[in-house]
C-alpha cells in the first residue's frame, strides 16, 4: 500500500541512501535534519508497505514564497506517478501554508524532472549559469502561481 507522510526522524537514514543514489553532490545528513526540525519545512515521504521510496523538500522562506529543494524517487519505483503524489502533496502543503508562489532549480539535463515540473505548473523564470557542480552545470530557474483552491482533495497520510 503506497502511503505518504510527513518524515519521522527513523526514516531519515533511508531518505539519505535515496538522496546519494539519485544525486552526485547530496545533501548531508546534518542538512536533512536541519530540514527535518525546521518547523517552516514540509519534509514529506512517499513509501510502500512502509518502505521510503521517495521524498521532498519544501520550506517556506519568507511570508508568501516557498523553495522546492529536492524531489527524488529511487530508480526503480519511477514512472508509477510517485513523484506526481509528492508533488500534489508539497502544491498543497504550499497553498495549506498560504504560499503565493513556489520557486525551484533544477538541472538543465534533469529533463524528467523538468517535464514533471512543466506538468504541475511550473515555468522557466531564468537560468543560473554555473549553479551546479559535479558536474558544472546550468540551473533552470522555475516558478509556480499558487492559486487558492487549487490543489485541494490531496492530503499528507492518502494519495
Ligand atoms: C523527477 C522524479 C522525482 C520523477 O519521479 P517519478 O515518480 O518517476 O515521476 P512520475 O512517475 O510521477 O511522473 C510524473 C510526470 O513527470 C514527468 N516525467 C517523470 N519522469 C520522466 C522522464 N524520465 N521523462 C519524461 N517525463 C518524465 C512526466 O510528465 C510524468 O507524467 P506522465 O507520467 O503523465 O507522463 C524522478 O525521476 C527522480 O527522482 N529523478 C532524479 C532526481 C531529480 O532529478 N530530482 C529533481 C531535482 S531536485
Amino acid at each position: 500500500m503506497i502511503s505518504v507522510k510527513s518524515a519521522s526522524e527513523e526514516v531519515l537514514p533511508r531518505l539519505l541512501e535515496i538522496e546519494r543514489e539519485v544525486f552526485t553532490n547530496p545533501w548531508t545528513f546534518e542538512m536533512f535534519v536541519v530540514e527535518f526540525l525546521n518547523p517552516n519545512s514540509f519534509f514529506t515521504v512517499i513509501s510502500e508497505n512502509n518502505t521510503p521510496l521517495g521524498f521532498c523538500i519544501l520550506r517556506r522562506m519568507t511570508e508568501d514564497e516557498g523553495q522546492l529543494f529536492n524531489i527524488a524517487v529511487t530508480a526503480p519505483a519511477r514512472r508509477q506517478k510517485l513523484g506526481d503524489t509528492l508533488m500534489r502533496v508539497a502544491l498543497r502543503d504550499a497553498e495549506d501554508a498560504g504560499l503565493m508562489s513556489v520557486f525551484l532549480e533544477v538541472r538543465e539535463s534533469s529533463t524528467g524532472a523538468i517535464w514533471l515540473y512543466k506538468k504541475h505548473g511550473f515555468e522557466q523564470i531564468g537560468v543560473r549559469p554555473g549553479y551546479y557542480d559535479k558536474p558544472d552545470e546550468d540551473a533552470i530557474v522555475m516558478q509556480k502561481n499558487i492559486i487558492p483552491g487549487a490543489h485541494r482533495g490531496c492530503r499528507a497520510g492518502g494519495v
